[in-house]
């Protein structure tokens, strides 16, 4: 079997939202459907590790925001590389409640509001099956996972259900530019001699330290 077959799988980033308590948390996915048509059902994959995973469990009202092309791309590094248990993901952000669940400020391609009906066990994720209880329109083109990978070069951590191990790209012998990759996130940026020591990364904030050679 090719397992790289997957790869062609195709799929939106979204910010999950919800309240635990009186604090707001949640994380980045690609993976979300819509189940059904009618009084829609949508599904998304969370792994059992997630943070948002247990306050859904808690909690059940939660929110969907669809990234667009002209989302600020540091939602996804914070979002998606830092865990809730120990980072307040919204402080630079903002947020704003719809119908009960936590949406994160800035541009976003709409909103969805979902109660969890039902958690399916998948090993080492959950399937949560939600009703969409709210709408808020939002603008701009979706981004898709690829966009995010092509344009704004992003990669998946090891939670994300379709994270893919890197082998280490050979490097041309003619160029003097050095790559480095940011060990957090997986940005990579190519610059002429040494990284600058107050280089901090775009996508998830690392600093210089963070960076290693590829
Ligand atoms: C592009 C991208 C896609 C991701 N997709 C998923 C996903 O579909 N499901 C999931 O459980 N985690 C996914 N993740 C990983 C979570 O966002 C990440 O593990 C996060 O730190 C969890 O935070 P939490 O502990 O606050 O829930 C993705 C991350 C990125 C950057």
């Amino acid at each position: 079997m090719d397992p790289t077959v997957l790869y062609n799988l195709t799929y939106g980033l979204y910010v999950v939202g919800v309240m635990d308590g009186e604090r707001p948390v949640g994380c980045v996915i690609n993976t979300c459907y819509q189940v059904t048509s009618q009084n829609p059902i949508l599904a998304i994959s969370l792994n059992k590790n997630n943070f948002t995973l247990d306050a859904i469990r808690r909690n059940r009202r939660y929110s969907l925001s669809i990234l667009n092309e002209d989302s600020d791309p540091t939602v996804i590094g914070t979002f998606g590389f830092h865990s809730s248990r120990d980072t307040d993901k919204y402080a630079d952000y903002g947020y704003d409640i719809i119908s009960g669940a936590p949406v994160v400020r800035g541009t976003f391609a709409g909103r969805l509001i979902l109660e969890a009906l039902d958690f399916v066990d998948c090993e080492t994720h959950v399937l949560v099956l939600g009703r969409l209880v709210d709408t808020a329109a939002g603008e701009g083109t979706p981004m898709t996972y690829a966009y995010y990978h092509k344009v704004i070069k992003g990669k998946a951590p090891k939670n994300a259900p379709t994270y893919r191990e890197e082998k280490p790209e050979e490097k041309p012998a003619a160029s003097n530019l050095t790559k480095y990759r940011c060990d957090l996130c997986g940005y990579e940026v190519e610059v002429e001699g040494e990284l600058p020591a107050d280089f901090t990364c775009p996508l998830c904030g690392a600093s210089r330290d963070q960076f290693s050679k590829v």
